[in-house]
């Protein structure tokens, strides 16, 4: 069940949109600016920023940090609370040691929380870390709205099967740093397992939710595949350099791809506004990681029949843009050589991407995202199906092929439309 609930939990928070403004987020500073304490509640503003707390929080075209956004679950709806200042609606009259007890130990008024609130990350946080997190979220000005978080019908509702789960899967020590590794390794690790919670989403999970011991090697959430992060050199980030880790986390976009889906809110919402040596440190930690041990399978023939068919539907549809050798155009339309997203196991994000469009980021580093139209009205199952098997077989690309049932059963999951071109 959790997993279900986690994955699904995801894929609305993906849905939901998350259209946060930034401007609002920041709009805050202002009232800070007349708080004591100012360069407390300036780190902890910093670290709600890391750890990406109004992402969940804040529903589509709502108050920042005022809850809503419903998390839809094949079980029910857990809904994000209002964790603004408001004494009636929100936690305006929490103590730290209440605002602990939920961030740290997933332990709410109501009872234990469930893990689609990251606690299991946020409990690595420093006692200082957390009291200035606080001492930040204490200046959200008060926004009265009421918030139902917990919707789940009987006997998923009862919220000391998270008991269970937590004796199952949390691990509430605290982080300790590793004095074998270098001090911006230590920061990035610091920095990504107690607040950015990258393994939410890069991490396969078992069958009951929690995290696999394939830590960061990719998996699917719901019509996104979030690729391997490890050093691996086909599908992982192994000739990334540290530098292309810090640009796409910058910018959304690299030498080697640019971002799309629930990656794009991360990147709007979080990376960006991270410092220069914060994201040099998250890049550190990655690099230092092992590479998953999975060797590049030999692409597909060129004559085989589904590339060759995708290599004549790919000059037609996509080189105007992409260019004939896939090479794109440096910081407009991204290169599809060597790709570690194309090679990724699950097409699920090619899929997404060919059927719906997408539209990058845009971020103080890239202010016009780029954005590449849906194929959904124009291309037939199988012509989708042809195209991706050739970009994931050729242009240093190797992958297994994609069929059109796998297409139609996106398209399905989509809800995207069926071709009216002909
Ligand atoms: C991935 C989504 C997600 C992120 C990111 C997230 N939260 Fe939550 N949070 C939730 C959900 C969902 C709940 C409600 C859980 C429940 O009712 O069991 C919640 C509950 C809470 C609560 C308890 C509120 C109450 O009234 O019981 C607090 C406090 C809180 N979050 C603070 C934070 C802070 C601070 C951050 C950032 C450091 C953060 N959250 C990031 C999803 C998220
Ligand atoms: C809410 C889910 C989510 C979270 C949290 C998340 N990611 Fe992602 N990430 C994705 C998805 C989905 C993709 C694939 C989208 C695409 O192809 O652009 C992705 C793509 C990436 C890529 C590009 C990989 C490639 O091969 O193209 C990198 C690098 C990355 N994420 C790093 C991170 C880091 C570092 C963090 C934590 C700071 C993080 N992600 C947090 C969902 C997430
Ligand atoms: C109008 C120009 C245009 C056309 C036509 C186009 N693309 Fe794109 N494509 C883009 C842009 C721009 C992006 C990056 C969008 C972003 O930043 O999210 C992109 C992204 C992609 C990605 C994701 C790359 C990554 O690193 O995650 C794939 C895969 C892709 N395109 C394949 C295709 C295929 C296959 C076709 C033809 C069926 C095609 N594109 C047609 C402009 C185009």
């Amino acid at each position: 069940m959790a997993r279900y609930l986690l994955r699904s939990t995801l894929r609305s928070c993906i849905r939901g949109g998350v259209a946060l403004s930034v401007a609002a987020l920041f709009a805050h500073g202002a009232q800070a600016q007349d708080a004591p304490a100012d360069t407390r509640i300036d780190h902890g503003r910093y670290l709600a920023i890391a750890g990406d707390c109004v992402a969940c929080h804040t529903a589509p075209g709502g108050k920042p940090f005022a809850g809503g956004l419903d998390l839809n679950t094949p079980f029910g709806t857990i809904t994000a609370s209002n964790i603004t200042s408001d004494t009636a609606s929100g936690i305006g009259s929490w103590s730290l040691q209440q605002f602990d007890a939920a961030v740290r130990h997933g332990k709410g008024p109501n009872g234990h929380l469930y893990p689609a609130m990251p606690y299991t990350a946020y409990a690595k946080m420093t006692d200082a870390d957390l009291a200035d997190l606080w001492a930040y979220i204490r200046t959200i000005p008060p926004v009265s709205q009421k918030v139902v978080e917990n919707k789940l019908p009987f006997p998923y509702n009862i919220r000391s099967a998270m008991i269970v789960w937590n004796a199952l899967f949390f691990d509430s020590t605290p982080f300790r740093p590793d004095s074998a590794k270098s001090d911006a390794v230590n920061r990035g690790a610091y920095l990504v397992e107690a607040l950015a919670h990258c393994g939410i989403c890069h991490t396969p999970k078992n069958a009951l939710g929690g995290d696999s011991a394939a830590t960061y090697q990719g998996t699917s959430l719901q019509g996104w595949h979030a690729p391997d992060l490890t050093n691996n050199d086909h599908t992982g980030l192994g000739k990334w350099s540290a530098e292309d880790i810090v640009t796409y986390l910058r910018s959304g976009t690299n030498r080697y791809t640019a971002s799309s889906g629930s990656m794009t809110e991360v990147i709007v919402n979080s990376t960006q506004h991270l410092t220069d040596a914060d994201l040099h440190a998250i890049a550190a930690y990655f690099k230092a990681l092992p590479a998953r041990t999975v060797e590049a399978p030999p692409p597909l023939p060129a004559n085989n029949a589904q590339v060759e068919a995708g290599r004549r539907e790919f000059v037609v549809q996509c080189s105007a843009c992409h260019t004939s050798s896939g090479q794109g155009v440096t910081n407009m339309i991204p290169s599809l050589q060597s790709n570690p997203a194309i090679n990724a196991r699950s097409p699920d994000s090619l899929l997404n991407i060919l059927l719906a469009g997408t539209t990058g980021p845009a971020t103080a580093a890239n202010p016009t995202g780029a954005a590449m139209p849906g194929f959904a009205w124009k291309l037939q199952d199988d012509q989708i199906a042809d195209v991706l098997t050739y970009i994931r077989n050729s242009q240093g690309n190797a992958a297994a092929a994609v069929s059109a049932a796998d297409v139609a059963k996106a398209r399905k999951a989509l809800g995207a439309q069926q071709v009216v071109w002909h």
